[in-house]
């Protein structure tokens, strides 16, 4: 059982002590909910434009204590009560959706946005009028594939692992392509809180494009990504420099079943033998700009 502590917003979260980190930002965790996941893919207007025969799609990576999924439904059945939506989430464990619910903390929704939650925590199912919602248990790397084998696309991908030093399998180069396969070509959108030049290179290196975003509560920005540019600014000169330092090596896993420790030494070794400069000339030079 997991222990709620108060973020900024009056929204409760809970500490991570396998992974050392909390699961929100501590500025305020529904905030971050709405204003990363949900505003910034425009999941209003995008309920209102999507077709009465085909349902909204969306990839919740590390669905966690189920805020993103609570405030999308939410936000798009605000907006169109009809719009038929298809959730499939992948995460390792069931128990932080059950203590988030044990401990009434999805209270703050509608009743109907509710009782899906706590049948996703009950049967990682909830079918419901005009809602298919499914949490594939298990390690997102494994549970992804049969995603792509089916061809399976989403309209919108949260993306919301912890940080990549304590989370790296989430954010390397062959797990982010396979998540990539799951964005629709056409008008897909994937969010994260991140911006770790790491996390946007192998972003690029999955084919998308990538922009930055105001990442709700968070002291930097987020990054938003899709296979056509527009729809976020475009990075900053700083940003982009960033990319062109070892910071920008990525986390590989190419058997998708490295351990955390495994990823993180294969990156260091990688950094060690890149040509691209160290990042800490970048952030001294952007550091004396900013003076
Ligand atoms: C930052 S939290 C996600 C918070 C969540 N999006 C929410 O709205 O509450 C990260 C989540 O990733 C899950 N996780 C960690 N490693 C995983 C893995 N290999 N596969 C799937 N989920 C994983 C954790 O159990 C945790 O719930």
């Amino acid at each position: 059982m997991f222990t709620p502590v108060k973020t900024g917003d009056g929204s409760s979260t809970f500490y991570s002590a396998v992974f050392g980190e909390w699961f929100h930002s501590r500025e305020g965790a529904h905030h971050e909910a709405q204003q990363t996941y949900v505003e910034t893919t425009r999941l209003a207007q995008r309920s209102q434009q999507q077709p009465a025969d085909s349902p909204l799609k969306i990839l919740d990576v590390c669905y966690g204590l189920g805020y993103n999924t609570a405030a999308a439904l939410e936000t798009i059945w605000q907006a169109n009560d009809r719009c038929h939506v298809e959730i499939k989430a992948l995460e390792i464990d069931i128990e932080v959706g059950r203590s988030a619910i044990a401990h009434q903390l999805t209270q703050r929704y509608e009743p109907a946005v509710q009782q899906i939650l706590n049948d996703l925590a009950k049967t990682c199912t909830a079918e419901r009028d005009p809602l298919t919602a499914h949490i594939l248990l298990g390690d997102a790397r494994q549970q992804i594939q049969p995603l792509v084998e089916q061809g399976w696309q989403a309209d919108v991908i949260f993306l919301d692992p912890f940080s990549p030093p304590h989370c790296p399998q989430l954010w390397t180069v062959e797990f982010l392509q396979l998540v990539a396969q799951c964005l629709c070509p056409e008008g897909g959108q994937l969010v994260t809180y991140s911006c770790a030049a790491a996390v946007r290179s192998a972003l690029k290196l999955a084919g998308l494009s990538i922009g930055s975003i105001p990442a709700g509560g968070r002291k930097w920005p987020g990054t938003l990504a899709s296979y056509s540019s527009g729809g976020s600014s475009a990075l900053s000169q700083q940003e982009q420099e960033h990319l062109q330092t070892r910071a920008a090596v990525p986390y590989r896993d190419p058997t998708l079943q490295s351990t955390t420790e495994e990823i993180l030494v294969r990156r260091t070794q990688e950094q060690a033998r890149s040509p691209l400069p160290p990042a800490g000339s970048w952030r001294q030079r952007w550091a004396a700009a900013s003076r």
